[in-house]
């Protein structure tokens, strides 16, 4: 159990760095498997969910390792397609390795996948859309078993719903298929783009990432290797963002795309923030005497909409604001198990299905808290910095799962957080 301590009551100052996004990272690791030649991904963060990939990347006989800030992998000829039930439980992103172990082992199975309790986590899409390009999937009590006769073979396959985690399963499953496969109804976050980046440098015929449609000529003899860097997080930018509106002061967030977090961005300004967008990095400002602004009304829901990983952390600045608001999570069903947290610091917040309402005008006094899940428990820490007195975050592993060191990165911003 870590303990997060947060004295609220100080501005931040200064400039910060993201790193390289764990979400374009996590899938990017288990497409290494496609390679035939060696991979070196540059400026990888030290979480939790890099170390259970590397644990779950060894289980199944590859080779991947620290070099510095880099992780390097390196082919062999023999994988399990076997994935530990220990490894699967402990991410959701267990499950971007369905298709490569498809793909290279010919045979996959995959004990129920873990990950942040944010509502049902199916996986129907994967498995179709891996089905209707030759898998036959087999469901048991307790894991998923995929098999291939043949090589898997191009489709066309329209996406039920833009699922981030299917649409790059079967890019991945794509890149390495016989023929032409057409992706529609694809989910457009940026990771999705820096995956077909890197599949792209290593070979892979992709084009349309990034938009709806995505077409995808197959390379059967697999993949070669290449050096990459995953572009920067936008959910942590979003992080620093909301800490600096709630504690105030003025931060500038450097080598970023303010694009990919624009409507962060946006929602601040209208909160009342001063925000600059450079072209690589963006400089927020807000001024502790002035309350907030409420009266906001926030639906997350998939890019470029308002990013769901982001709604806990703008409930968190729009605790003491001015008016009511409401924010609403069009993807995940229980996004807002911070509640609790945030009542247990004086807000008056009332979480209703997919909805939170906020009263705003809250008095924020420091109090032991538990995060719930990953971004559930960054807004708390976020609503730390704006409460009187001390905040302790009581964490399981949720939030190392996201952040390096957030305690740490906020005190490099000035701010009053450790790690007890
Ligand atoms: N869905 C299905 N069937 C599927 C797949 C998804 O019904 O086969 C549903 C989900 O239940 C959910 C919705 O579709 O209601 C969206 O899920 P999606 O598949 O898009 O999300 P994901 O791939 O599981 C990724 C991120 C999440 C982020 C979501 C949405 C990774 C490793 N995770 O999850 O990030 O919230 O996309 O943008 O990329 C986080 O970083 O804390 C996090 C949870």
């Amino acid at each position: 159990m870590e303990i997060i301590e947060v004295r609220g009551g100080r501005t931040l100052s200064g400039s910060i760095t993201p790193p390289a996004a764990k979400n374009s990272v996590l899938p990017i690791l288990a497409a290494t498997l496609l390679c035939g030649g060696p991979c070196r991904l540059r400026g990888i963060p030290r979480l939790s969910d890099v170390d259970t990939s590397l644990a779950l990347l060894a289980a199944v006989g590859a080779r991947a390792g620290w070099c510095g800030r880099d992780v390097m992998t390196s082919p062999v000829p023999l994988l399990r397609g076997d994935i530990p039930p220990g490894l699967a439980g402990a991410m959701r992103s267990s499950v971007f390795y369905l298709a490569p172990l498809l793909v290279r082992v010919g045979q996959v199975r995959l004990p129920v996948p873990g990950g942040c309790r944010l509502g049902p986590r199916p996986v129907d899409i994967h498995l179709d859309g891996l089905a209707a390009m030759g898998a036959r999937v087999e469901l048991a009590s307790d894991a998923v078993i995929l098999r291939r006769a043949g090589r898997l073979h191009g489709a066309d396959f329209t996406l039920r719903l833009p699922s981030v985690g299917a649409t790059e399963t079967l890019l991945m499953a794509a890149s390495c298929a016989e023929g032409t496969t057409v992706l529609r109804g694809v989910a457009c976050e940026p990771e999705i783009e820096d995956l077909a980046g890197f599949l792209s440098t290593c070979g892979a015929r992709i084009t349309g990432a990034g938009t709806p449609v995505i077409v995808i000529r197959g390379r059967a003899g697999g993949l070669d290797g290449c050096s990459y860097t995953p572009l920067p997080d936008r959910i942590a930018a979003s992080t620093y963002a909301a800490a600096v509106a709630a504690a105030g002061g003025e931060i500038t967030i450097r080598r970023c795309r303010p694009a990919h977090f624009g409507t962060f961005l946006d929602f601040l300004r209208a909160a009342g923030c001063e925000v600059r967008n450079g072209t690589n990095a963006v400089r927020i400002r807000r001024d502790p005497s002035l309350p907030l602004k409420g009266g906001q009304e926030i639906f997350a829901s998939a890019f470029p909409g308002f990013a769901t990983d982001a709604a806990p952390l703008a409930a968190a600045v729009l605790l003491t604001a001015d008016a009511p608001s409401r924010v609403y999570d069009g993807l995940f069903q229980n996004r807002f198990a911070c509640a609790a947290g945030f009542a247990a610091l004086g807000a008056d917040v009332c979480a209703r299905g997919r909805e939170l309402q906020i009263a705003g005008g809250a008095e924020l006094t420091g109090t032991v808290v538990s995060a719930p899940d990953l971004r559930g428990g960054a807004a708390l820490v976020v609503a730390g910095l704006a409460a009187a007195g001390k905040t302790c975050i009581l964490d399981e592993g949720h939030i190392r799962r996201g952040y390096q060191s957030l305690p740490a990165e906020l005190a490099s911003l000035g701010a009053a957080c450790r790690s007890a």
